[in-house]
């Protein structure tokens, strides 16, 4: 199948489930609104797939891991409705409609992206059917490799310094280990996740940890270029913010050519770690390089 279709394939499959899961009667009507504008309806969910797509290759069936997948895109959409705050990047749009705080209000955006962080983790802690196959060890593990990926020294520790370090000259090891933290763990996390799932063995857990984190300093990097390539229109979001706020980026310091070779050497390694694994891991390969080729 086209690596395309299938990922829009998931975001259809996961936007009908988050649908019909996120219902809390007794939750207030504004906070499920603002909520589930969050996170149904947009974005390339591109998490849930490469969670749904190392699910596959061990067997699991992509119906098995919806809450999972739908989890984790809660807590990714958490991430960007905190970022979009006026206090970080003040972005008024995502996805193509107003940021959740400028649709909601800032307390909102603050309480909501709370509120996704949160019943994130709850989204699959609460189905039963899910808990019961994965059994408490595995959900454990799945549990600590979500928190870790999130943690001071993960996303939470990344958004600082890239905060930190906006209008510096700050050089490659210091932009990349804002890209690694930052956005990098939070793609190899649902990799890991799915393969927990799947019962991976060490080797393979390791060889995923590796290709995880390089697709994810890909996706960031990509990230960047597109801030500077691509309109408004085209991302969803407004275009040529890094220069803007002056944000430290690898485009920054060496420039649009020589960042989209560091990229693309970073996949071609990606790729080897895969190609040397024993199992086959095709869709994680076409994933990544839709990453590297997207354009928004
Ligand atoms: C954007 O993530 C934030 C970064 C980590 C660069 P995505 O590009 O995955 O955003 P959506 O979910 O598709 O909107
Ligand atoms: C965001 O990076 C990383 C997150 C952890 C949310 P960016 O600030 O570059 O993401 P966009 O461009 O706003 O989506
Ligand atoms: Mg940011
Ligand atoms: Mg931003
Ligand atoms: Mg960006």
């Amino acid at each position: 199948m086209d690596i395309i279709q299938y990922i829009n394939e998931n975001a259809i499959l996961l936007d009908n489930h988050l649908e019909q899961r996120l219902i809390f009667p007794e939750a207030p009507t504004r906070l499920m609104e603002a909520l589930r504008y969050g996170v149904i309806g947009g974005g390339k969910k591109i998490r849930a797939s490469l969670c749904l797509a190392t699910g596959e290759a061990y067997g699991i069936k992509r119906e098995d891991l919806l809450s999972l997948a739908g989890g984790i895109e809660m807590i990714h959409s958490f991430s960007l409705v905190h970022d979009d705050l006026p206090e970080m990047d003040n972005d008024d749009y995502r996805r193509g409609k107003y940021s959740l705080h400028k649709a909601f209000g800032g307390a909102m955006g603050i309480l909501a992206g709370d509120a996704l962080l949160v019943e994130g983790f709850r989204f699959f802690l609460s189905d039963s059917q899910f808990c019961k196959m994965v059994n408490n060890t595995k959900l454990i593990r799945i549990l600590k490799v979500l928190l870790d990926a999130l943690s001071v020294e993960g996303m939470v520790g990344g958004q600082v310094l890239d905060i930190d370090l906006e209008g510096t000259d700050a050089d490659e090891d210091q932009i990349m280990d804002i890209y690694r933290m930052k956005t990098a763990r939070f793609i190899q996390a649902p990799i890991l996740c799915g393969a927990i799932v799947g019962s991976a063995n060490k080797k393979e857990l390791n060889d995923l940890e590796r290709f995880g984190l390089l697709t994810g300093q890909c996706f960031q990097i990509k990230d960047d270029l597109l801030d500077v390539t691509q309109p408004s229109g085209v991302l969803g979001k407004t275009a040529g913010k890094d220069i803007e706020q002056k944000k430290a980026t690898l485009v920054g310091i060496y420039g649009m050519n020589e960042t989209q070779k560091i990229m693309e050497s970073l996949f071609r390694e990606a790729e080897a770690v895969l190609k040397q694994t024993s199992r086959s891991f095709s869709l994680l390969r076409e994933i990544a390089h839709f990453i590297i080729t997207r354009h928004h």
